[in-house]
């Protein structure tokens, strides 16, 4: 349903590129840059809205009902997590990443090819990770093509990355660029262990579903070497311009991102206190760098969205340093996986899915054709439920799961459906925007055509 909203989204905005493509190559470049931009969003909202977070709450109604962690399939958990960490957040990184290159280098043409190359067999590979872990239908062959599929979309998207390198030299590169960039070499890497790991995982394992502690590591490197830096490198650059606040510390930044990396790597050598405590340190350091509680340097631009933005944005600061207080007392603590859960969720959804909620609705309206929001209101209660839902949740579930506590079991689905509620308001509200007309076709044929966004 959602692609077939989305072919028909593509068509409309591309059908009238006629009349400005032949005369303006730096445009022709922005509409095709847009309609990449497009489908990484819709497919991204797919996965976030039916792999992913339905899935995620029929997990949790399922671990509800039989009072346990344990009782669900690991491999449906590990089918979520790829969902929302690859299919989800992944698909809008590279969406995003393929529109800034029209903005980093102008005199190149936009790669249009390797762009619907890397979207391709980046969806059909997030797509195989899901069914064969969901339905364990031919996992043996789905999971290793699922690994080999994304890694292939992705070498598409960095070897269009490394030709279209900024202009500036290495050593005057903005720092938010150098973050991004290194984020984008951790991704790599992920996916050269994901291909590497579900390959062995044909060959010699029993089922679709990794095992518990490689799988753990795992996702310690997608969350906090992907997603968290990739946050931060794109904060650099953008909490300035849209929240007003004031410019990024690099001495400091860098150093967080540093000590996240360690955190990552003693992780590899089960070394889980101490890497909890990395987690620690580099989450406050980046809360000081990017000056995210301290008072703003200039009003937030907050024209056409909910002016709650920037109260949001701290707000996510907070859940990311909850989740590293809770991962240092899972790593000392947790018998049952509650804690380490509950951090887990602190992380993707209170920091990584807040972020993309309130920075998402203020750029991707622009990048998708300088649109404007449909509703600065939805804006709100999509991030409102959100955090209501993961306050609900990471307060409940080491007592559901590690004290075993009747009550909570049975409130904690509650938290999963206000989640989804959120999500679903969030789907909707960029489905809607999509749905209105680009700036290109705002104006009339005569006048300009306004087409660019911040990147
Ligand atoms: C929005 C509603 C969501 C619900 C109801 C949900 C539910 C769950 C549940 C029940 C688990 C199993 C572990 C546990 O009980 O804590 C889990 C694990 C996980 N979730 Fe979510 N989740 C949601 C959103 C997200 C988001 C937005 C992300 C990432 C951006 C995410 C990433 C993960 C990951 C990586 C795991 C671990 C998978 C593994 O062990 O391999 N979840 N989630």
């Amino acid at each position: 349903m959602l692609f077939v909203l989305g072919g028909e989204l593509l068509q409309r905005d591309t059908s009238h590129e006629a009349s400005y493509s032949a005369s303006d190559p730096r445009i022709r470049g922005e509409l095709q840059s847009q309609a990449l931009v497009k489908a990484f969003l819709l497919s991204g909202l797919f996965f976030l809205l039916l792999p992913g977070t339905f899935l995620g709450v029929w997990n949790l109604v399922g671990i509800s009902g039989k009072r346990a962690l344990a009782a669900l399939s690991p491999a449906w958990l590990q089918a979520h997590g790829q969902a929302q960490i690859y299919g989800w957040i992944g698909s809008f990184i590279l969406g995003i990443g393929f529109y800034s290159l029209t903005k980093m280098q102008k005199t190149r043409a936009f790669p249009e090819r390797a762009g619907w190359a890397a979207w391709s067999l980046w969806t059909v590979g997030v797509t195989l990770r899901w069914v064969g872990g969901v339905t364990a239908w031919e996992w043996r062959w789905l999971l290793p093509a699922s690994g080999v599929l994304q890694l292939a979309g992705f070498l598409f998207f960095f070897n269009a990355v490394s030709r279209h390198r900024p202009a500036e030299r290495r050593s005057s590169m903005e720092p938010w660029m150098v973050l991004v960039i290194a984020s984008t070499v951790v991704f790599l890497l992920a996916l050269v262990f994901n291909a590497g790991a579900l390959i062995q995982l044909a060959l010699t394992g029993a089922s679709p579903a990794l095992p518990h502690v490689f799988d753990q590591q795992l996702v310690t490197l997608a969350v906090w070497g992907i997603l968290v830096r990739t946050i931060w490198g794109f904060n650099a650059r953008w909490l300035p311009i849209f929240a007003g606040f004031r410019k990024p510390d690099p001495k400091w930044l860098f150093t967080a991102y540093g000590v996240s990396l360690a955190g990552v790597l003693l992780v590899f050598v089960n070394e889980w206190k101490i890497s909890s405590a990395a987690f620690v340190v580099s989450a406050v350091l980046a809360i000081l760098a990017l000056h995210v509680w301290s008072p703003a340097a200039q009003p937030a631009k907050v024209q056409g969205i909910h002016p709650s933005f920037p109260g949001f944005l701290r707000i996510a600061y907070g859940w990311l340093t909850i989740s590293a207080f809770m991962a240092c007392a899972a790593a000392a603590e947790d018998r049952s996986g509650g804690l380490w859960g509950a951090s887990r969720h602190a992380l993707t959804v209170g920091f990584a899915a807040t972020m993309v909620f309130a920075i998402g609705q203020r750029v991707l309206p622009a990048f998708s054709g300088m649109r404007v929001l449909w509703s600065p209101f939805l804006m709100f209660w999509s991030l409102a439920l959100l955090n209501l839902g993961c306050l609900l949740r990471v307060s409940m579930e080491p007592l559901a799961y590690e004290l075993n506590r009747a009550a909570v079991w049975r409130l904690l689905p509650v938290s999963a459906v206000i989640e989804l509620v959120a999500v679903t308001i969030f789907v909707a509200n960029l489905m809607g925007t999509l749905l209105t007309r680009p700036a290109h076709l705002r104006h009339s044929a005569s006048s300009t055509p306004k087409i660019g966004g911040v990147v």
